[in-house]
């Protein structure tokens, strides 16, 4: 499920981007915030670091979280949530305004590298984003070369019951 209740260390071989299938060899950490004791975004960058964590994936563009990886080396995933989907896949101004607000002021210094958008649309069980999830990665696409964010690559997580076989 998306939102795990901590900070939950995926010691495995992480699939960061599920869209190139590529397995790193490298410790990716997912981010999930639905907790009510969490440690604070620097005490977990903190963490992160002490774990040699090289990726992070947050559930969301948390802005306290972001800013507390500036600077660090942490490469970081960022996700559209699935509830904009819809109205984004026919809505460049959308698209431009959330990377405006949660990708602009944290790049490059924190050192995002995916926009995921939505999480686990493409699963086996039929979400209403089905048919608008490649238009608004097209509208996000154009957002992220609008504002020039060169090192940034949009793709959309799968759910793994859609990779089960490959992967088990
Ligand atoms: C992190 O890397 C440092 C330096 O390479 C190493 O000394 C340390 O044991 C590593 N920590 C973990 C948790 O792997
Ligand atoms: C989507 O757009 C419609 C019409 O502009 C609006 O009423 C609705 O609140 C929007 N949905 C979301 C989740 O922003
Ligand atoms: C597109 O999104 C913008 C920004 O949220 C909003 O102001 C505008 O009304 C939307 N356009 C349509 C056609 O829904
Ligand atoms: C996204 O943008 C890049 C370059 O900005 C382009 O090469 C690529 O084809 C685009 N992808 C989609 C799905 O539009």
């Amino acid at each position: 499920m998306a939102l795990l209740a901590l900070l939950l260390l995926t010691l495995l071989a992480t699939v960061l981007s599920s869209s190139s299938a590529k397995i790193t060899s490298e410790i990716g950490v997912c981010y999930g915030q639905g907790g009510n004791n969490l440690p604070t975004p620097s005490k977990s960058t903190q963490l992160l670091q002490k774990l040699n964590a090289t990726q992070v994936k947050l559930y969301n563009a948390d802005q306290k979280v972001l800013n507390a990886l500036k600077g660090s080396n942490i490469h970081v995933t960022v996700m559209v949530p699935n509830e904009l989907i819809i109205n984004m896949s026919s809505n460049q101004t959308l698209a431009d305004q959330w990377v405006q607000s949660n990708v602009v002021p944290f790049y490059p210094q924190t050192m995002i590298r995916y926009i995921l958008v939505g999480n686990e649309v493409l699963s086996n069980s039929f979400k209403p984003q089905w048919f608008y999830l490649v238009p608004a990665m097209k509208k996000i696409n154009q957002s992220v070369k609008t504002f020039g964010l060169h090192n940034i690559k949009v793709g959309t997580p799968l759910s793994f019951d859609v990779v089960e076989s490959s992967v088990l």
